[in-house]
């Protein structure tokens, strides 16, 4: 930010948010898979370092100082929510020291670093005392309205609120988006003035518009061009609708990069995934938090891929579940798969159908094609693992870890009981219970040997025959 002048961002997030009727207050709600006051504090930082930033809080304050403290933002305590001025007012001593602040408010996520830049290039050319970022969203309704001096001028008489506003005024289109540039001196020169002569008997920190002007201060308004990202979140169905906004505008990122999303409005992809071009992603897919995708990959639909890495060229077929994995390029998961916290799926990995890992490694080529769970095991490369194989890792108090080697063949319906090793090149015969590590290029069959009766049908049949 160009300016000799020193600039601190004050971020209004005391509120309870009583209209979303939620008892999660409400800059922890989130939107695209992040808390509101996240994204505020995200866009806030391109602008001051965090150090210049304080967030105002109040509302289960150590909750929501606990979500962000790692931004390394400063806070002051608003302990009683008397409104918006009231918040600034609290930040009187912290903001002392600027010649300027900008005033965002919490609830107001979507808003980009560049629109608040526009407001602070506008407030430093017209050397304004306040200025006020506004918009002209389809429907005004609940927000306060700009009474300007005269239609074309910058100047401001005064802030109405959605309640105060007169029969006339209704009509008017432009809102007050909540967010404002102010000169410190006549700001905390006025602040005492607020009163609470309102229908919320609150301290609005919009009555400071037409209190600054009333003592000769100059007060101007910048509309901003996209009305839609200084929409606030006072219901859970604004929520929603931003939540929409962000997720189109990251599907939009996405395929202008070259994925291609089909049916994007069905998909809920979060704010920070990362996808390579060339990559296609299905209807009613979710990928959240910090996933990445390489490129090439055809990610099925009903798949739900959580803080993943996905390589290139990896199919994941239908209705699958990842969560805190990677997996490597080639690989092919599901359909119906379900890899837990710390799976590694390596190069040309087959894991089919009904397969569950959990802290797993399979090394290239290993194939666990049905029915199977794998739990604190490693298994080496090209391993075969049969249909409903399992790893019996928990013996009701402690974890136990499995060990495979390479080249191994698991027959269909072994139990392998952890701790146990199986070394490279075994085979274990089907249906096998093993508790006991198996050498290198051996058999190991754990099982009963077959018995069978012949003729044990007919002979039951007569004996039936007889007791009539
Ligand atoms: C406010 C504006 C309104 C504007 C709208 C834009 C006032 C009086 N009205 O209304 O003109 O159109 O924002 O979104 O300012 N907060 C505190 N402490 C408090 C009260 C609120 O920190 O005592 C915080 C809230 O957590 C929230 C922000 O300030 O993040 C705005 O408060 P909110 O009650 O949502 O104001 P609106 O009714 O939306
Ligand atoms: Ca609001």
């Amino acid at each position: 930010m160009e300016s000799s002048s020193k600039l601190a961002v004050v971020i209004m997030a005391a509120g309870k948010g009583t209209r979303l009727k939620s008892r999660r207050p409400k800059v922890l709600h989130e939107i695209g898979g992040k808390p509101l006051l996240s994204h505020v504090i995200a866009a806030a930082s391109q602008l001051v370092a965090p150090g210049d930033i304080f967030a105002v809080i109040g509302h289960q304050a150590e909750r929501v100082r606990a979500v962000v403290a790692a931004t390394g933002i400063q806070f002051v305590e608003q302990t009683e929510q008397r409104g918006t001025g009231h918040a600034i007012q609290c930040c009187a001593a912290a903001i002392a020291g600027y010649d300027n602040i900008l005033v965002l408010s919490g609830d107001v996520p979507l808003i980009r670093p560049e629109t608040i830049e526009q407001l602070w290039q506008f407030h430093q050319g017209e050397e304004a005392a306040m200025t006020i970022l506004t918009a002209a969203p389809e429907d005004p309704t609940g927000y306060g309205r700009i009474l300007r001096q005269s239609p074309l001028s910058a100047e401001v008489q005064a802030i109405v609120e959605q309640k105060a506003l007169t029969p006339e005024q209704l009509d008017i289109a432009e809102i007050n988006s909540g967010i404002y540039a102010f000169k410190t001196a006549p700001l905390l020169k006025h602040l005492g003035d607020l009163t609470d002569d309102n229908a919320q008997h609150e301290l609005y920190l919009t009555d400071m518009a037409a209190l600054l002007r009333a003592s000769g201060e100059l007060v101007v308004a910048v509309q901003a061009t996209e009305a839609e990202e200084v929409l606030g979140a006072n219901t859970i169905a604004d929520l929603v609708a931003l939540d929409a906004t962000l997720r189109e505008a990251t599907a939009s990122r996405l395929m202008a990069a070259g994925v291609t999303i089909f049916r994007p409005e069905t998909c809920v992809i979060d704010a920070e995934v990362e996808v390579a071009p060339d990559t296609v992603i299905e209807p009613f897919v979710q990928l959240r938090g910090n996933t990445r995708i390489g490129t090439d990959c055809l990610i099925r639909s009903y798949s739900v891929i959580e803080n993943c890495t996905l390589g290139n060229s990896v199919l994941l077929r239908q209705s699958c579940v990842l969560t805190d994995s990677t997996v490597a390029d080639g690989a092919k998961i599901g359909p119906f798969a379900h890899l837990r916290p710390g799976s590694e799926i390596g190069e040309d990995v087959h894991v089919g159908n009904f397969v569950e890992t959990k802290k797993s490694k399979l090394h290239k080529g290993v194939k666990a094609g049905h029915l199977t769970y794998l739990g604190d095991t490693e298994i080496g490369e090209g391993t075969n693992i049969g249909a409903g194989v399992i790893t019996c890792n928990y013996d009701g108090v402690h974890k136990h870890k499995t060990s495979i080697g390479k080249g191994v063949f698991v027959g269909s319906d072994s139990t392998l009981v952890a701790p146990v090793t199986v070394e490279d090149g075994a085979y274990i015969g089907a249906g096998s219970c093993i508790t006991r590590s198996v050498p290198g290029e051996a058999l190991s069959v754990a099982r009963a040997r077959q018995t069978t009766i012949e003729g044990w049908v007919a002979a039951r049949h007569a004996r039936q025959e007889a007791e009539k």
